[in-house]
């Protein structure tokens, strides 16, 4: 038995190697961690049990059969994160530069199946050159393999992706079809065809990071939701991130102990709203007044800055927040902060996160560039996607709400549970001096001061709609409220739909507009 023991310690050890010490030193000149390194950040102390130690692969292609490592490229496993079940992999680039074989994916493939049977997260930590190339078209199958669970799961269990190397070609449509992707900046990148096909192709010239490194996705492409500085900060956001969103589609997020205090008054929200209505202001001072205190936690940060996204807790609960931002772009609405938007929406309501809205919309961004690119159908998802949600959804208007843009933030209409408004809400068709110009044309023209008459005209059409009443006296408006008041509020109202339920009519699925 001794030896037998032995024999096995000896196995442990060969696959803790992984390829080889020579290769665990170039990964770490790269400023790289290995796949096990990385999973120990990850996981609870101790927690961590491995699945699959000892496979290997079944290729004999190109003398592949004289080069064998335990593991064979990939550690797959479960774990906890701060006492929550997770599964795990984490592909090894010193193994085949982490590149996916046949039993490579099948490894993970049984790890997304047991996270789906047991109702936990899946997070991949991926750093691969892709397709292991020796073994053709058997690899290509293993990634289609991953690509059908990944679909599969979606909506039933959070699947989040760090990408903390390459990560190329076909590979890349794993991580896009989760629900967050984290990316490393200087060390990882995405992209479909690499800078020499796209030199081939198109004579550009790029850097591998210019093209698909952590800044063009987080920034340009939307691809990542979190660009991170190192794998330490990255892997602390993927603890982050799971502490607001809960274990599979059936359950609750977790709620964090909270005592109301009766009062929950934030004077300093009454301050925020300038006095010219087109002046700018950060929504972000919004919503941190009416959260829990430090709870913001901004998702997409650096994409579509003209919608601001992200979890927050209020009163210890999980929420997701979709909030217009008048200091970019004057909070207007746009393709790209209408797919970030409804991408938000989508992942709160599928896994049960109350979604609060705070509104001052100027109405959807003019121009050929827009509409061209399909500001129509881009904007639709948006108004689809909070059609279609039915967790809890509150919405607070703090200045504008114009035109389609009021209907599309989360009106009543479209089956928001309640709406409130501050008193320097704005709820029209359009801003004064635009329904002036068309209402009163032949007057204006007409007038010995045509620019006195507009101003005139302007003013009435003000006193008439630029305010919060006339929707009130609707119902469209539950209430307008102080702005310090904003915070007691919604905590009561959140109490009030805890409860709610709301089914959508029997389908097979919808056909959202993408
Ligand atoms: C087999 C691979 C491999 C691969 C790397 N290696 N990629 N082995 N299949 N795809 C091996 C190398 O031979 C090397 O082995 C080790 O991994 C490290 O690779 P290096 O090139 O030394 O590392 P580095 O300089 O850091 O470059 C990393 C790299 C480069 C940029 C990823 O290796 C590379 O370009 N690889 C090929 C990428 C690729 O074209 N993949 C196929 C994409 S198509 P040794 O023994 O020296 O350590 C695809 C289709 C998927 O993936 C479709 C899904 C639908």
């Amino acid at each position: 038995m001794h030896e037998k023991i032995e024999h096995l310690n000896k196995k442990i050890a060969e696959a803790q190697l992984g390829g080889g010490q020579a290769r665990i030193d170039s990964q770490h000149k790269k400023k790289k961690l290995t796949a096990r390194e990385r999973l120990h950040l990850l996981l609870d102390e101790g927690s961590f049990e491995e699945i699959g130690m000892f496979v290997t692969h079944r290729s004999n292609e190109f003398g592949l059969e004289r080069e064998k490592y335990l593991g064979d490229g990939v550690i797959t496993g479960f774990g906890t994160v701060n006492g929550r079940l997770v599964y795990v992999f984490s592909q090894d680039f010193t193994v085949f530069g982490g590149s996916l074989s046949e039993t490579h994916a099948e490894k993970i493939c049984r790890i997304m199946d047991l996270a789906m049977q047991n109702g936990a997260p899946v997070i991949g930590l991926n750093d691969s050159g892709g397709a292991r190339i020796q073994e053709g078209v058997v690899s290509l199958g293993g990634y289609a393999d991953i690509f059908y669970r990944n679909t599969r799961a979606s909506g039933v269990i959070p699947q989040i992706s760090a990408i903390m190397g390459p990560c190329a070609g076909g590979a890349v449509y794993s991580p896009a079809i989760t629900d967050f992707v984290l990316m490393v900046e200087n060390t990882s990148y995405m992209f479909v065809t690499g800078p020499n096909v796209v030199k081939t192709v198109t004579h550009e010239e790029v850097t591998s990071e210019e093209l698909g490194g952590a800044s063009a996705h987080s920034s340009k492409s939307g691809v990542t939701h979190f660009s991170c500085a190192n794998e330490v900060e990255c892997i602390n956001n993927i603890k982050r991130l799971l502490s607001y969103i809960p274990q599979n589609c059936e359950d609750d997020a977790p709620a964090l102990e909270y005592e109301i205090s009766g009062n929950e008054k934030r004077t300093q929200l009454n301050s925020i709203i300038p006095e010219n209505p087109n002046q700018p202001y950060d929504m972000r001072d919004v919503i941190n007044g009416v959260i829990d205190t430090g709870s913001f936690y901004e998702v997409h940060k650096n994409f579509a800055e003209n919608i601001v996204v992200g979890f927050a807790r209020l009163g210890g609960k999980s929420i997701g927040i979709v909030a217009n931002q008048p200091a970019f772009l004057a909070g207007v609405l746009d393709i790209n902060s209408s797919v970030k938007a409804a991408r938000f929406v989508r992942f709160c309501d599928s896994f049960n996160i109350p979604l609060l809205v705070f509104e001052d919309v100027p109405g959807f961004l003019p121009g050929t560039d827009q509409e061209w690119n399909g500001i129509i159908s881009n904007g639709a998802k948006l108004l689809y996607a909070f059609c279609e949600a039915t967790v809890p959804r509150i919405t607070v208007i703090t200045r504008k709400a114009y035109g389609g843009a009021y209907d599309v933030m989360n009106s009543k209409h479209i089956g928001a549970d309640m709406n409130y408004a501050w008193p320097s809400a704005e709820i029209a068709v359009m801003g004064a001096k635009g329904a002036a110009e068309i209402i009163f044309k032949k007057e204006i023209s007409e007038a010995k001061d045509p620019v006195a008459k507009l101003k005139e005209k302007e003013q009435e059409y003000i006193r008439h709609f630029a305010n919060p009443y006339r929707a009130a006296e609707r119902g469209y408006i539950d209430e307008v409220i102080l702005p310090e008041d904003t915070r007691a509020k919604l905590i009561k109202a959140f109490k009030m739909l805890e409860n709610k339920v709301d089914v959508l009519p029997r389908k097979k699925h919808g056909n959202i507009p993408l």
